[in-house]
């Protein structure tokens, strides 16, 4: 199977697209409806882009708007991200506060904070985060930012709103995700000045002005995951590519406690080796290198038919459980409590009509679907 470039990569450096002063040639950007509205919110602060394929061109020097429209932001939550360079290449960014969404309430006081601390001024109202810098060259301050926790989101958009302040920016207890470090790296590629991502400690010197690049972005952990569950719920062999195996440790790890075997064939190569063998085992979702929660609905359908008991515990998101329901209509064996499900291992599944909730969850129920 042929992975895609990441999904959460993709939207945010296309985001931080938004720093470059001029031009940026984007590859290896999924075909996904949430790059399409990424692109339309883009295009609607007037940005030129410019689709080939996997390969996106931004033409910025038209780039003028601060304000992306509220009916395409309350869609698509990594677009709030956005305010980080849209403020940091403005002085000011009136944007839309993410809805709720399905997985949980997802609040953006981190983003918030972090920005004040760097002194933008900041009001809440109506729904909307009006953002702006005051003095005369309008520039964010560089400032020492303590996440209280490491959410991916807040990393990223501070990350980016610092790469053109005045001074130098620490970001404590960041999230270490590999696409906190894709987009930093995607930033370095414009000259800015980062060290320390993928650890909880990023600094970022602010520079002037930041230039055009041509930057790949990093294949999808979750898509390539997702296909090793597949293989190992229908006990056949699938290699996936090109799959970074290290970004996928804690997942590999559980499924060689499930029983599957995973082969790293090469460094951009992995595969599942049937082993007839599907045994329970216990999951607690957490930020990176933890087991991801993004994983979390695909390994719970693949636990309902391993043999014996699991407990599956979220504590990344607070409603991100509602696969349940859909995979007990299949014939699981599930209950949950607070944010505890406890599969009972059942011999086989049925078909039945299911409903997708969240994009992770309509991944299970097709996995589920396979076996
Ligand atoms: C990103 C990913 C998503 C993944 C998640 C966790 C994108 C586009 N999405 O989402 O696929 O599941 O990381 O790995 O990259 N929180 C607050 N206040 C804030 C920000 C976050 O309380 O200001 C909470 C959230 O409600 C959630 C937790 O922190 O409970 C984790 O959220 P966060 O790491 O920010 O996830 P996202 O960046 O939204």
């Amino acid at each position: 199977m042929k992975v895609s470039g990441a999904k959460n990569s993709a939207l945010v450096v296309m985001a931080g697209a938004l720093l470059c002063k001029s031009e940026c040639r984007l590859r290896n950007i999924p075909g996904l409806v949430d790059v399409d509205k990424m692109c339309q919110i883009i295009e609607a602060l007037g940005v030129k882009i410019q689709r080939n394929d996997d390969v996106l061109d931004f033409d910025m020097t038209g780039f003028n708007c601060h304000t992306p429209p509220f009916e395409l932001v309350s869609k698509l939550r990594a677009a709030f991200f956005a305010i980080g360079p849209i403020l940091a290449r403005l002085g000011v960014a009136k944007v839309p506060l993410p809805g709720g969404c399905s997985i949980g309430a997802r609040p953006v006081e981190l983003h918030v904070r972090g920005l004040q601390a760097m002194g933008a001024h900041v009001e809440i109202a109506h729904g909307i985060v009006n953002a702006y810098v005051t003095g005369v060259n309008k520039r964010l301050q560089g400032a020492k930012i303590y996440l209280d926790y490491p959410s991916v989101g807040a990393t990223e958009t501070l990350m980016m709103a610092a790469t053109l302040a005045d001074g130098e920016t620490i970001l404590e207890n960041a999230a270490k995700e590999p696409e906190v470090v894709d987009l930093a790296n995607f930033c370095i590629s414009i000259g800015a000045k980062i060290t320390g991502a993928g650890t909880d400690r990023i600094v970022i010197v602010g520079v002037q002005e930041l230039h055009a690049t041509e930057y790949s972005i990093i294949s999808d952990r979750v898509e390539a995951a997702t296909f090793l569950v597949a293989g190992a719920i229908t006990n056949s062999e699938i290699t996936v590519f090109p799959a970074i195996s290290s970004h996928l440790a804690a997942a590999v790890a559980k499924l060689e406690q499930i029983g599957a075997r995973i082969a790293i064939d090469s460094p951009d190569r992995m595969r599942t080796i049937p082993t007839g063998i599907l045994r329970g085992t216990d999951i607690e979702t957490l930020p990176y290198p933890a087991f991801p929660t993004d994983m979390q609905a695909q390994f719970m359908a693949l636990l309902a038919v391993s043999e014996g008991s699991s407990v599956i515990t979220e504590t990344v998101f607070e409603n991100r459980l509602q696969h349940v329901a859909e995979l007990k209509r299949m014939g699981a064996n599930i209950k949950v409590k607070g944010n505890h499900a406890i599969v009972e291992g059942v011999l086989a599944l049925s078909g039945a009509t299911v409903t997708a909730t969240d994009l992770r969850a309509s991944a299970a129920l097709v996995i589920a679907g396979l076996a």
